[in-house]
């Protein structure tokens, strides 16, 4: 019985839809976390204190807490007040959340990283606040914060496999589907491991060179 080959011949789909939909949880929680992220490192650098303490009890919750308990929480949370989302979207908006807090530092750290020298010489040519962030500051800062968002996306390809637990189709979930299926429990996981990897050093590859010739 050639058990292999027919063992490709039946999954292969799995794999592929798992891996499509684990490279649409990045990409959604990239977009959204970074829009997110950016609002939040805009109130927590800004002068009112309301706004910062809501991005600071904010970043400190999503990075204090699993994003596994988030998935769940934004799962049934959102049950319970009567919105029926599907797994899909209940994961994205929850690794979207995630994201965000995440995003929001490396923001901040990448706006910390530019030498305040460059904020005086800023203010001495007559420039404001937010002058001064947009055309000295942040021009500079972004030579960080672009390679950091890569990481991100790479970061978030890993992360999203915890949203199997809330039933969303990606390659984890994908891989307990073929587990259950064929009987088999170490090749799908093997497999997926292989594809995992293969996007995570294949991404960051292709960051690097983008990075070299553009930052
Ligand atoms: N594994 C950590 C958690 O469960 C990290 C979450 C996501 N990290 C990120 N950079 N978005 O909370």
């Amino acid at each position: 019985q050639k058990v292999n080959q027919s063992f490709f011949a039946k999954y292969n789909k799995f794999f592929i839809d798992g891996t499509i939909w684990t490279l649409a949880f990045a990409a959604i929680s990239v977009v959204f976390g970074s829009i997110i992220g950016t609002l939040l490192a805009i109130m927590k650098i800004g002068t009112s204190f309301i706004l910062k303490a809501i991005a600071n009890v904010y970043i400190e919750f999503i990075r204090g807490t699993p994003l596994m308990v988030q998935a769940f929480m934004v799962f049934f949370g959102t049950q319970i007040i009567g919105f029926n989302l599907s797994p899909f979207v209940a994961g994205a908006i929850a690794m979207a959340i995630n994201s965000g807090a995440y995003v929001a530092e490396i923001i901040r750290s990448g706006i910390n990283s530019v030498s305040d020298g460059q904020s005086e010489a800023a203010a001495s040519l007559g420039l404001n606040r937010s002058k001064a962030l947009r055309y000295v500051i942040l021009p500079q800062a972004l030579k960080n914060i672009w390679p950091a968002l890569g990481n991100e996306f790479v970061t978030v390809i890993k992360e999203s496999s915890v949203l199997s637990v809330i039933g969303a189709t990606e390659l984890m979930f994908q891989a307990s589907n073929v587990q259950g299926a064929s009987f088999k429990p170490f090749l799908p996981i093997f497999i997926v491991a292989m594809i995992y990897f293969v996007l995570t050093f294949g991404i960051s590859r292709i960051l690097n060179i983008i990075e070299k010739r553009f930052v």
